[in-house]
């Protein structure tokens, strides 16, 4: 026992992650009761799932209201009206179940309880109703593929072989031979046998091949539903089952499994689930699996293409290649593979931060942001291990620590950038990247062509400006991004007639056409223009 403790302290340590309790005493078994469907009413319009702008949001690092130095649930309530007035429909918080490394999360010790730093399963509730007050929807990231070592459930199994839980994991007697993961070797020795944890020692896989660990997984699912959830995101869904060392990835098993989660949703009503499978999101956007997968790729490809000032080829392929109406887009989030965060990236280059989200508010997909985005937080610093660099301290104000906690210090260093870009102060200013994207989420929720409308590339490979339509319902949209850091000219299709149209973001802009077969637009550095096709 002690020596399994030791080596999942090393594996998390390795990951970054602050190990506490690790010399607590085996807890309990957690509540594995069966629950039953009890769908709630949603209050949320119709059509959300496909409508709207999302956030993700790391509680700890959101605002804390109890002064430890912890952002809670109470605390991200008391920021819902921030969220609500930048228009934001919906929320994904990153993991909210009581873990073993807290800080990051995905190591579940319990999945029907909060973290403690965290609140109350009140605390919950009361997020969630003030959430859906405001029309906002709440996904939670949940993650099947594994639990934490000091689950209950793995001590069970790891401690005895006559464990009724041994069956719930993946054991071996003899070390398998020939695997080699992302994560290098994923079998762990462990009290004299071998068990599979594909990310780290201290996360075991969990045996879904048996339909008691099936059963309570879509139980746990229910408990959340029945509280009034929205939907989840599914952490790590490439990596379900393994069929052997040449096939632990994207096996048909996977697909399968979240069809049946699918059914299970369809059953509450209108409910969103977003996979994540950074290697090969576009299987799992199926409507025979997950439904939806973050967009992995096409966010690495919109980033580059602003920061070179030319539109890159792989934006237009993923565009065609991946089922991006079906996928949730995004720039950036909490994990460093997905890449850092736009503050670092474009580092001083606003016209660049603003062109990537200007790309990623105006194209197809249902967008993700992720907090902080808005206002350009920076990394938190100084911070070794780079996923936590990209969770520091939301900044609120030019205060104390930024404005998140009344505590001497927050839990993680405040970001290198927080006394010039906080909310305080970038709300104050008509021209902060703040209210750049206030705007642009203003304009996708009015136009409903540019959630769910076609769309039409007018740009090649290369080109300075990535010119497109969106057209909805007898609306048509043309946006204009010129990613260069001079002047640039666009042509548009033959017959385009600029006084057809009319300028709709940004607010009061003019645009500049020349010449008539074809018509050429007229862009300044780094311009964003929107047009509307205007009722004939
Ligand atoms: C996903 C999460 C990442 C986590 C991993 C294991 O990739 O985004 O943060 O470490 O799954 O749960």
């Amino acid at each position: 026992m002690s020596l399994r403790r030791i080596l999942a302290a090393l594996a998390l340590a390795t990951f970054g992650l602050a190990l506490h309790g690790a010399a607590a005493a085996q807890a309990a078994i957690p509540d594995l009761g069966a629950v039953a469907a009890a769908p709630p009413a949603s209050t949320l319009p119709a059509g959300w799932t496909q409508r709207g702008v999302f956030m993700e949001i790391l509680v700890r690092a959101y605002q804390d209201s109890d002064g430890d130095g912890i952002g809670d649930l109470a605390g991200l309530t008391s920021r819902l009206d921030y969220l609500q007035a930048l228009g934001i429909t919906g929320i994904w918080l990153m993991p909210v179940f009581a873990s073993e490394d807290h800080d990051h999360g995905y190591a579940v010790v319990n999945y029907r309880a909060i973290e403690p730093a965290y609140g109350t399963l009140a605390d919950f509730d009361r997020f969630l109703a003030e959430a859906h007050q405001r029309g906002i929807a709440v996904i939670i990231d949940y993650v099947m593929n594994h639990a934490a070592a000091a689950h209950p459930l793995f001590e069970s199994a790891y401690d005895s072989r006559q464990s009724p839980y041994v069956d719930w994991f993946i054991w071996s007697e003899e070390k398998p031979k020939g695997w080699n993961t992302f994560s290098g070797e994923p079998w762990r020795e462990g009290n004299q046998r071998w068990y599979y944890a594909v990310f780290d020692a201290g996360m075991p896989d969990f045996n879904l091949r048996n339909p008691k660990v099936v059963d309570f997984h879509l139980d746990n699912l229910r408990f959340w539903l029945n509280r009034g959830v929205d939907g989840f995101r599914f952490d790590a869904v490439g990596v379900l089952f393994e069929n052997s060392a040449a096939a632990w990835e994207n096996q048909p098993e996977n697909h399968e499994l979240l069809k049946r989660v699918h059914a299970l949703l369809a059953g509450y009503g209108e409910k969103y689930m977003v996979c994540e499978s950074p290697g090969d999101p576009a299987p799992f956007a199926s409507p025979d699996s997950c439904g939806s997968a973050f967009a992995f790729g096409l966010q690495k490809h919109i980033v580059a293409s602003a920061q070179l000032g030319r539109l890159k080829d792989d934006v237009l392929y993923s565009l065609r290649k991946l089922p991006v109406p079906r996928m949730a887009t995004f720039l950036a989030n909490h994990d460093y593979f997905a890449g850092t965060r736009l503050a670092r990236t474009f580092d001083g280059d606003e016209g660049g931060y603003r062109a990537a989200a200007a790309t990623l508010l105006t194209l197809p997909g249902l967008p993700f942001l992720y907090y902080g985005e808005e206002i350009g937080l920076g990394l938190a610093a100084p911070v070794s291990n780079a996923d936590q660099s990209l969770r520091g301290p939301m900044s609120w104000s030019a205060e104390r620590n930024a404005g998140f906690t009344s505590a001497d210090k927050p839990f993680r260093a405040n970001v290198a950038n927080w006394q010039t870009h906080n909310v305080a102060a970038e709300d104050r200013n008509p021209a902060s990247l703040l209210n750049w994207y206030r705007a642009l989420i203003a304009l996708r929720k009015s136009e409903p062509a540019l959630s769910v409308g076609s769309f039409t590339s007018l740009s090649e490979r290369d080109q300075a400006v990535f010119a497109f339509t969106r057209e909805h319902d007898g609306s048509t949209l043309l946006v204009l991004i010129n990613y260069a850091r001079k002047p640039a000219t666009h042509a548009l299709p033959a017959g385009f007639q600029p006084g057809e149209w009319q300028v709709v973001f940004p607010q009061g802009a003019k645009a500049a056409f020349t010449g008539t077969k074809p018509a050429l637009a007229k862009l300044a550095a780094q311009q964003v223009l929107v047009l509307k096709k205007k009722p004939s």
